[in-house]
């Protein structure tokens, strides 16, 4: 989808998108359509239930005396509560509105309205990004789709008198939805296309954005020891690859030192010989979420040319069935030394998260490692899909992730590690194992990542496995990959991690 911005113009053709405050009051351009289509809007708002609640919609088709096809009146709300967040998802209720309607072109009229705290240009820069977040769809492989059923609105012109202030105010918002639609893209791919091999081909696309590439192929892993991770790839014909993606923006020398992203990337999850049931196993195409989001937040960092240090790490398996699969009962070593007796081979995240992050911390000896995966089903009976699951080794990470979280709408949940359940994954003939039961099951996983954070490192986990898909459209997310993470981790490292 196209996006402008441009200074207000009512003759424009096209959708119109004006705004109501709470108790269903006309913003000043809402009010110059509503004359000059002779009393239209009020005819409308007098013959509905449209109260300016935020969010809700009320649409004039074809109104006399203007050139619009159609005003689209949408309620802020209470002008005290409208903030980014609240915009962006009024952006996302204009594409849910307009996206389908038929029309090609939308003009969203953003008035400065009293007690709204937002500049004109910040409310017209997240409109803007919420529109076009809300926008993505995933469609390369429907060749047989008639032009009328694909969405009609094409462009969105988003107009305030700020123009030059909304457009500075966009650009890093532009930046970050690349990055969500790169991870988009990534987490929607069937795993015939993307497996480890094309997904590192992928990644290639960084090296234009200034980003360092280093793919380690299956020899090199052997070499360094990675045994878990190799071991769950073992099964498969598409052979293992890690990728570490640098991008080096901290101009200081005192912030050299990196902080780590690190992703699980099963590119399809079977469960192995442990195999999962048929129902719904095509889900498990997106088991390689966290390094998508991994890939779509270096992305960004590049984009925007952060200032920061920042590496980040995927592990990339494929996790399949074969006479050649490891067995529930094998015992591998990894690269950290540590044995791990795999009693289900379906518990492979935190095998291929074992060599990923113990690897990291030794290359790049980070200050800061979160890792993301779509570790547990577990996490998804504890959280549902409203929350990630968090687990951390240090409270100011935690408390700068919760906030990130709070901020850009990707809401965290801490759950708590211990010993008490770190005695659950003891073995009793290798250093541990990699299940600890049906209970705790989410916590029991993190604490097997915990084994392989070295000392002083601040360490986060977040299991992404509730809210990595979605199955119905919502605000700024379509159905499908959310991209989740992408913009919680972006803001994070703005707001605490880069050098000024
Ligand atoms: N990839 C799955 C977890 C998952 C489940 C992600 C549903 C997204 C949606 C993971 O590898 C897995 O299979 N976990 C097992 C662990 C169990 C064998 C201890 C699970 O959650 O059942
Ligand atoms: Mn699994
Ligand atoms: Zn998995």
């Amino acid at each position: 989808m196209r996006l402008t911005f441009a200074t207000p113009d009512l003759k424009r053709p096209g959708a119109f998108v004006v705004f109501a405050t709470d108790g269903g009051k006309l913003s000043a351009s809402a009010d110059k359509l509503d004359k000059a289509s002779g009393g239209a809007l009020k005819r409308a708002l007098k013959n509905s239930k449209f109260k300016g609640r935020k969010g809700q919609t009320l649409v004039v088709l074809g109104p006399t005396g203007l050139k619009a096809s159609r005003i689209l009146l949408l309620g802020i709300g209470k002008v005290d509560k409208v903030d980014d967040l609240a915009a962006q998802s009024l952006g996302g209720a204009i594409f849910r509105s307009l996206g389908s309607s038929g029309d090609k072109t939308a003009s969203v009229i953003v008035d400065t309205i009293k007690g709204v705290k937002l500049t004109g240009a910040e409310f017209a820069a997240n409109v803007a990004y919420g529109c076009q977040l809300r926008s993505y769809r995933f469609d390369k492989y429907r060749t047989q789709e008639k032009p009328e059923d694909k969405p009609s609105l094409t462009s969105v012109a988003v107009m305030v008198k700020e123009v030059a202030g909304a457009r500075r105010k966009f650009a890093p918002l532009g930046n970050i939805a690349d990055g969500v639609f790169f991870t988009r893209d990534l987490v929607s791919e069937p795993a015939n296309i993307l497996y480890p091999i094309s997904f590192a081909a992928r990644l290639r696309a960084l090296t234009k954005l200034g980003v360092k590439l280093r793919v380690l192929d299956e020899k090199q892993m052997k070499k360094l020891g990675m045994g878990a991770l190799l071991g769950v790839g073992q099964g498969s014909a598409n052979p293992s690859r890690i990728v570490a993606m640098e991008w080096n923006g901290a101009p200081k020398a005192k912030d050299k030192q990196p902080i780590a992203f690190v992703g699980k990337g099963v590119t399809f999850d079977t469960g192995g010989i442990s195999i999962k049931p048929a129902g719904g196993m095509e889900d498990m195409k997106w088991d390689m979420a966290g390094a998508g989001v991994v890939s779509g937040l270096m992305h960004v960092l590049a984009a925007r040319k952060a200032k920061v240090n920042a590496v980040g790490v995927v592990g990339l398996v494929e996790n399949m069935p074969s006479s050649n699969a490891q067995r529930p009962g094998d015992v591998v070593k990894t690269m950290s030394g540590q044995t791990i007796e795999v009693i289900n081979t379906d518990a492979e995240g935190r095998l291929v998260l074992a060599d990923a992050l113990w690897w990291c911390q030794k290359t790049f000896k980070p200050h800061t490692v979160i890792d993301l995966a779509t570790l547990t089903g577990a996490i998804i009976v504890a959280l549902g899909h409203h929350h990630a699951g968090m687990f951390v080794n240090n409270e100011k990470l935690s408390d700068q992730l919760i906030a990130s979280g709070k901020g850009t709408g990707e809401a965290l949940w801490r759950l708590p590690l211990g010993d008490a359940y770190d005695k659950q994954v003891r073995s009793q003939i290798a250093d541990m194992k990699n299940v600890g039961g049906r209970d705790a099951g989410s916590i029991t996983a993190a604490q097997i990542l915990q084994r392989f954070i070295q000392k002083d490192v601040a360490w986060a986990h977040l299991d992404i496995a509730g809210v990595a898909w979605s199955n119905s459209d919502a605000g700024t997310v379509p159905r499908g990959g959310t991209g989740f993470g992408v913009r919680l981790l972006d803001r994070l490292v703005a707001d605490h991690y880069e050098g000024k």
